[in-house]
């Protein structure tokens, strides 16, 4: 960025501290395409250099930047200030339903061990092959882990999720998303290993359906969409004695 934007400046309110921290307001100047990214590090490196927040690719692929917008979970690195200033300020603030690590960073240790607890890992059927499946990419299932798999790990479903908010042990849109890839995919040893984890109370019955998730996922993912398929697989196995 070289080219101020008419001289033009932001006022920028950001979230500093812990769980009972408080905001600082900074003037940033407006620069064509600016991200919140942009913003955030501008702060940084010319402001405060105190202020800690967390980012690597800066193009949308590691998941690293979130936090929240004028009151909405996003990716600031892909998020525009054009897209969400309102009346020429911009509260940033860390994702909500994760510890504050300090200012925008947070602790993302709970959300991964959600995954773990979920068993979103991938059991080979035949462990010992190393020869590359042949999946039919055209096959309903294939088709099923295709609309799900691009999941970045961001943390923004996560944050969006009331029922994550109300009931701390859920384990969440982005966990259960990724089980939903991993009931569909063929080269799986069980499926219904992975469907026995996310079948009980903390599971994808807590999951109310309202969206909040499917809305504010930056990949356009429907998690919802993924947990309504687990909802009916683990029925279906219920129903059949499996689970
Ligand atoms: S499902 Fe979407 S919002 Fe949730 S972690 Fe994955 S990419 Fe981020
Ligand atoms: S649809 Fe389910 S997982 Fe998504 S935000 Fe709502 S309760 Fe959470
Ligand atoms: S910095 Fe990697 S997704 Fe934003």
């Amino acid at each position: 960025m070289t080219e101020t934007q008419s001289g033009k400046s932001l006022r920028v309110d950001i979230w500093r501290g812990g769980e009972d921290g408080w905001l600082d307001s900074f003037n940033v100047p407006r620069q064509p395409s600016q991200t919140i990214l942009d913003i955030v590090t501008y702060v940084q490196r010319k402001l405060d250099a105190t202020l800690s927040y967390r980012f690597s690719c800066r193009v949308g692929m590691c998941g690293s930047c979130a936090m929240t917008v004028n009151g909405k979970p996003r990716w600031t690195c892909r998020t525009h200030v054009d897209s969400v200033e309102e009346d020429g300020k911009i509260e940033i603030r860390p994702l909500r339903n994760f510890p504050i690590v300090k200012d925008l960073a947070v602790d993302m240790t709970v959300f991964f061990d959600k995954w773990r607890d979920a068993g979103a890992r991938f059991a080979p059927r035949d462990g010992a092959s190393l020869e590359f499946a042949n999946v039919d990419p055209q096959s309903p299932a294939r088709k099923e882990a295709t609309a799900a798999i691009e999941c970045i790990g961001c943390g923004v479903c996560y944050a969006a999720c009331d029922v994550v908010a109300w009931k701390p042990d859920y384990l969440g849109p982005a966990a259960l998303n990724r089980v939903w890839t991993l009931v569909n995919d063929e080269r799986d040893a069980d499926p219904d290993a992975h469907l026995r984890p996310v079948a009980g109370d903390a599971g994808c019955h807590a999951c109310h359906s309202q969206q909040g998730c499917s809305t504010h996922c930056p990949k356009n993912l429907s998690p919802t969409a993924a947990i309504a398929g687990l909802k009916r697989r683990t029925l279906a196995a219920l129903l059949k004695g499996r689970l």
